[in-house]
């Protein structure tokens, strides 16, 4: 039988095709290549589809019985917090508009099991430095928002159909399991500061002033790797009937700051760059951690690598 990857040619969705072919599962790969990157994915047969677009479900439903699909893992979709502000319209049709075709398709097709890229964007700003999936979310921002609502609809579905969901809370994923698989997008903290170095500038620091030991921003970090697995975990784990919960956080469980992201980087790169202390950012909460337990006790998933193996993988994959 075959997983069907949407937004396979991505990232983080290419690390999970790749794992998928190891195991010798076969891989049907839907990607509209607005960021994908087809060279990522081998001998994944790719689809270029814009699940958004009307006729998504009919040439989904097509695709899921010719490829003979057993199982979802959903990706695709528009990922960045500030652009979903400037455009929340477009961030629900692609997003919330994408996941109801799937759905649609899926339920047309009878493919149960479904694992959805979820995101800690759920939680808008915690009141918990380590948070737990229990926790009431409140997104700040567009984005987090279809990503709730995706969870929403993956439990409408459980009810009135029988889908089989999990739901990962992806935190701050970086670094590069493969060379070829890097990040190439310069949309988060280290591909950011990596181009800064690039560049010779100084790398930026939004805020210095926050309640964290060192003054700046606190997250969890988590090898895209470690990601990876755990998606081929949840797979695994929709086989089981007696499955607790639908939800889970993606983390490493441990808190990095920025100004220990960047001495790190200072340490793997052999650079010692100068930063550029700049007002804090709106909407920055000055923790955003993962309570991690529920993963573990429930997939036995935990992280394997730690900041220094996330840095020294991103800055090898990118020289
Ligand atoms: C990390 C920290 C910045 C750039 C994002 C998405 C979220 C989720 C995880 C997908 C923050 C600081 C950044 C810079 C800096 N992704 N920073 N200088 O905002 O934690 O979360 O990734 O689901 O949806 O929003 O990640 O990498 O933008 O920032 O000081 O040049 O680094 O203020 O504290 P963030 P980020």
């Amino acid at each position: 039988m075959t997983v069907l990857v949407t937004g396979g040619a991505g990232y983080i969705g290419s690390h999970v095709v790749r794992l998928l072919q190891q195991q010798g599962r076969k891989v049907l790969v839907i990607d509209n290549l607005s960021s994908g990157v087809q060279e990522r994915i081998g001998e994944a047969v790719l689809v270029p589809l814009d699940l958004a677009a009307e006729s998504a479900t009919e040439r989904l439903t097509a695709l899921m019985a010719e490829h003979g699909v057993d199982s979802v893992i959903h990706f695709a979709a528009r990922k960045q917090v500030g652009e979903s502000v400037l455009k929340p319209e477009w961030y629900f049709e692609q997003n919330i508009g994408g996941m109801a075709h799937l759905l649609d398709a899926m339920k047309n097709s009878d493919v149960r099991k479904l694992v959805f890229s979820s995101s800690a964007a759920t939680y808008g700003i915690p009141t918990e430095d380590y948070v737990g999936e229990d926790y009431d979310c409140k997104p700040i921002n567009p984005y987090g928002q279809t990503k709730l609502i995706g969870e929403w609809m993956v439990a409408n579905a459980e009810r009135a159909w029988g889908l089989r969901g999990a739901n990962l809370r992806y935190f701050n994923v970086a670094g590069a399991g493969w060379p070829d698989l890097a990040d190439t997008a310069v949309m988060n903290l280290v591909p950011i500061v990596f181009a800064a170095l690039r560049d010779g500038k100084a790398p930026v620091v939004f805020g210095s002033d926050y309640p964290t030991p060192d003054g700046s921003c606190v997250r969890d970090y988590v090898h895209v790797l470690d990601l990876a697995e755990a998606h081929i975990a949840a797979l695994d784990y929709l086989e089981r009937e007696n499955r607790k919960h639908a939800t889970f956080n993606v983390g490493s469980g441990k808190g990095s700051s920025v100004f220990e992201v960047l001495a790190e980087i200072k340490k793997v790169s052999g650079i010692d760059f100068e930063t550029d202390v700049q007002d804090r950012r709106a909407g920055d909460p000055p923790y955003l951690c993962a309570n991690v337990s529920r993963i573990k006790d429930e997939l036995g998933w935990v992280a394997k690598h730690d900041l220094h193996d996330i840095i020294q993988s991103a800055w090898d994959a990118q020289n």
